[in-house]
């Protein structure tokens, strides 16, 4: 009988992995009476801030949901807006990240982005490719769904090749063929901005994540914010299907 693989953890950890849906751009520049692309400019601040918070706080893995596979909807202007702004972030932040030991990566379907992004991603990507600190892990032009959707072709392939029999997919082999392979699962997972759903996140690896919601736009997520969920956390008992009796004997 398989089981999830998660250990039952004790109160007052810190989570290895965050994930956070940075929502609420818009509706932060609204109140404003600002165009929605200075909402998104001005959440690049609580971007350096959740990392540099994450990193203190012993967070071994941020996981920043910055473009879904449904924002390509958007207006045009909002997503040229976007994609500018990612390109001009990552001019501007990758060396102070290099320098904070971090380790960049993205995820998503990096094919669909423009020339000029693609080259600015894998070269971050390249630059602090040894670093051994926080691995952070941007996904742009990300869907859950989508991710899942290739995870099961590559398998098929593998298959089709002769070098995987169909008995043998199991969650382990599943898990190594989608976009997060060779991280934990996210433990946490922070929603700004009011909505409590998870909008084609990480349909896959959430299985177990506490789930946190907070009202505060993504422009205002701030230290404080960020300690709370860590401590809403730190109050939970993780039982992946054990009793709790059995969580406090562990
Ligand atoms: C999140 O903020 C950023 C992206 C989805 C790219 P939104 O732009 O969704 O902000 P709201 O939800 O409209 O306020
Ligand atoms: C989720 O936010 C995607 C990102 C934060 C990148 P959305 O604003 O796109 O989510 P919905 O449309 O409200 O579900
Ligand atoms: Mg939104």
């Amino acid at each position: 009988m398989s089981s999830p693989s998660p250990k039952p953890t004790v109160n007052g950890s810190v989570p290895r992995h965050v994930a956070i849906i940075m929502d609420g751009n818009g509706r932060w520049a609204r109140n404003r009476n600002k165009p929605r692309r200075s909402g998104h400019r001005a959440g690049v601040k609580s971007v350096r801030m959740s990392v540099e918070t994450a990193a203190q706080r012993g967070v071994e893995y941020l996981t920043l949901f910055a473009f879904s596979s449904e924002n390509w909807c958007r207006p045009e202007d909002e997503v040229s807006a976007l994609m500018s702004l990612f390109v001009e972030a990552l001019r501007r932040e990758v060396d102070e990240l290099h320098r904070n030991n971090v380790r960049l990566k993205f995820v998503g379907a990096l094919h669909e982005l423009d020339q000029k992004l693609r080259i600015k991603i894998s070269k971050s990507e390249q630059k602090t490719a040894e670093n051994t600190g926080l691995r952070l892990t941007i996904a742009i032009a990300y869907g859950g769904r989508w991710d899942i959707v290739e995870a099961s072709k590559a398998l098929a392939r593998d298959v089709v090749d002769g070098t995987l029999a169909v008995d043998d997919i199991d969650d382990e082999r599943f898990t190594a063929k989608l976009q997060l392979s060779g991280m934990p699962d996210p433990d946490l997972l922070i929603r700004t901005g009011g909505e409590q759903r998870i909008s084609n996140f990480l349909l896959w690896n959430l299985a177990y994540a506490e789930l946190w919601f907070t009202d505060v736009l993504w422009p205002e997520f701030d230290v404080s914010v960020f300690d709370e969920a860590l401590k809403c956390y730190a109050s939970k008992q993780r039982r992946f299907g054990h009793t709790g009796d059995q969580v406090e004997t562990v």
